[in-house]
């Protein structure tokens, strides 16, 4: 039987600066989610990458005194750069400047202009000609340009416009009828009420004042609106064309998951996927704008002088401890906030604590007590069967929090497991067996019920801290995938070395004052 399809997607971000660690959580949440899905047997296509054209874009490279494209090539770079320290496993990285995704962009416009659901038209808007900028009404302050305060003036400038309201009516009841199409329920509600039910305006989706984008084929003054080329990337980096698209597009198309920030949701939920109609493709299945990252209660910015990069703490800390935060102190709805001193806390009470501890220990008492080599005595005590209870639940614990893509849950039954062992250890007293000679075959069967967890807890662990998995099972000594208690192994156990080090969080806190980080 052919395995089950999964295409999963990020946003893709500007390639106008360097991605700060709140744009990163995005990406290490979409590989997390990607690693546990091929775990679970699927056939996934993980798809991230740079949007690189706009205003915007083409401003920052002036400043910078190069080219838009020098610039976009730079940041592209440094932004792969990034997503790879992170350990990230995608399996295409797209940018929106290569040539293929241009020409299917342009192509898209054409047919949708021909097929009527785009025409020209007039823009009347407030303009303030010195920053080349139309305003409305209410971005105004006291009656003037918001960036330089100066007269803003009326203007009407011929565009293109997007008949957003020809579907309006199909997509609520798309939206209604398919429960799981936005997630969280919360963000659904918001587009509804917010954006849907007041009546959609039809969109500008063509630009004058700038020339950093794709421009309209059959129209060289007007380059396509970046968010029409940006949402375009999830189909036209797989294969489509206006004749339908290729074989690999047929196979991997509706996208099964488009993750994004709950920032550009609305760009995801309404006008994405009336650009899918207006092409007459099938949705994505799922939509899940997740929240953000802050700064205490700040959102980052250069501004503020608040920013964390992914980079900087992985050189720190580590890139699976980097992970480990992100993914388990976001919250499914709720921002979630990070400072070094809250990464540093979690570190050493889960990471160093309760996982470091408990191999080391486990490992270190295989090697003391049996020179290294354990298997399973039939001793069961009640102690280890609800153990062994909780070792063969564990799968399915964390899956039914994966299915809802509660990431921090799911990582928190993993803990909690973790928890039970060590407190597991306290109960059967391993040191207290070892000092009796008719108590050895207790002993092992202790040992082995714990290597056993470890096993069990390191492949559930793998989706989120893939370098740990790895270390776990090293020092364990064995690999198999197993996802339940086997009674029949035979562990050869290496010798231990620490997972994560604890760290003297006072000292460091005076080292990153001193480096002003
Ligand atoms: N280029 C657009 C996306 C186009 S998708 C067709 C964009 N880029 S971005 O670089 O500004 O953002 C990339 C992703 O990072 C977005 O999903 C955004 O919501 C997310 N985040 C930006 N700041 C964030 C935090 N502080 N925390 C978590 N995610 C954040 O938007």
């Amino acid at each position: 039987m052919e395995n089950k399809k999964f295409y999963i997607t990020t946003a893709i971000a500007y390639a106008s600066s360097k991605p700060h660690i709140g744009n990163t959580y995005e990406i290490v949440l979409a590989d997390s989610i990607a690693r546990y899905k091929r775990s679970k047997g699927y056939d996934v296509y993980f798809q991230t990458g740079t949007d690189e054209h706009g205003e915007k874009i083409q401003l920052k490279a002036n400043e910078a005194g190069l080219s838009p494209q020098e610039h976009v090539d730079n940041i592209s770079r440094e932004i792969k750069k990034i997503w790879d320290v992170m350990n990230t496993s995608y399996d295409k990285f797209v940018r929106t400047t290569e040539l293929h995704h241009k020409e299917v962009v342009g192509r898209i416009f054409e047919y949708l202009y021909q097929k009527g659901d785009i025409y020209l038209d007039n823009y009347m808007g407030l303009y303030c000609t010195p920053c080349e900028s139309f305003w409305t009404e209410s971005q105004l302050v006291n009656g003037k340009c918001p960036d330089c305060g100066r007269e803003v003036t009326t203007r009407s400038e011929e565009a293109y416009f997007f008949k957003l309201s020809k579907y309006q009516e199909e997509l609520v009841q798309y939206i209604e009828s398919h429960p799981d199409f936005i997630q969280p329920v919360s963000r659904k509600n918001e587009m509804v009420n917010n954006f849907l039910k007041p009546g959609l305006q039809d969109l500008c989706v063509s630009r004058t004042s700038f020339d950093w984008g794709i421009c309209v084929p059959f129209n060289d003054k007007h380059v396509v609106y970046v968010w029409l080329d940006a949402l375009s990337n999830y189909i036209t980096n797989i294969g489509y064309d206006i004749n339908g698209g290729d074989e690999n597009f047929k196979k991997w198309w509706p996208a099964d998951l488009h993750l994004v920030g709950k920032d550009i949701i609305r760009f995801h939920t309404i006008y994405w996927p009336i650009i899918l109609m207006a092409l007459d493709l099938p949705l994505p299945k799922q939509i899940f704008g997740h929240p953000w990252l802050l700064y205490g209660n700040d959102k980052m910015s250069k501004s503020k002088g608040n920013i964390m990069y992914a980079d900087d703490l992985v050189e720190m800390f580590g890139v699976d401890a980097v992970r480990y935060y992100v993914l388990h102190e976001i919250p499914f709805q709720n921002d979630g906030t990070i400072s070094y001193e809250l990464v540093m806390e979690r570190i050493n009470s889960d990471l160093a604590n309760i996982l470091g501890n408990l191999v080391n220990r486990t490992i270190s008492m295989a090697n003391k007590y049996f020179d290294g080599k354990i298997e399973y005595r039939e001793t069961l005590e009640s102690i280890d069967e609800n153990l062994l209870e909780s070792i063969n639940s564990l799968e399915s614990k964390v899956k039914s929090k994966m299915d809802h893509l509660e990431i921090g849950l799911a990582i928190d039954e993993i803990f909690d497991l973790l928890r039970k062992c060590n407190k597991y250890i306290d109960e059967t007293m391993p040191w207290v067996l070892a000092k009796d000679e008719t108590k050895k075959s207790r002993l092992e069967t202790v040992l082995y019920h714990l290597l056993e967890a470890l096993r069990v807890c390191a492949w559930e662990l793998s989706p989120f801290l893939p370098e740990t998995t790895e270390s776990i099972l090293n020092q364990i000594g064995l690999e198999d995938k197993e996802s339940s208690f086997v009674h029949g192994h035979i562990y050869i156990v290496n010798d231990p070395y620490p997972l994560f080090q604890r760290i003297d969080i006072p000292k460091k806190l005076e080292e990153l004052n001193k480096s002003e980080l």
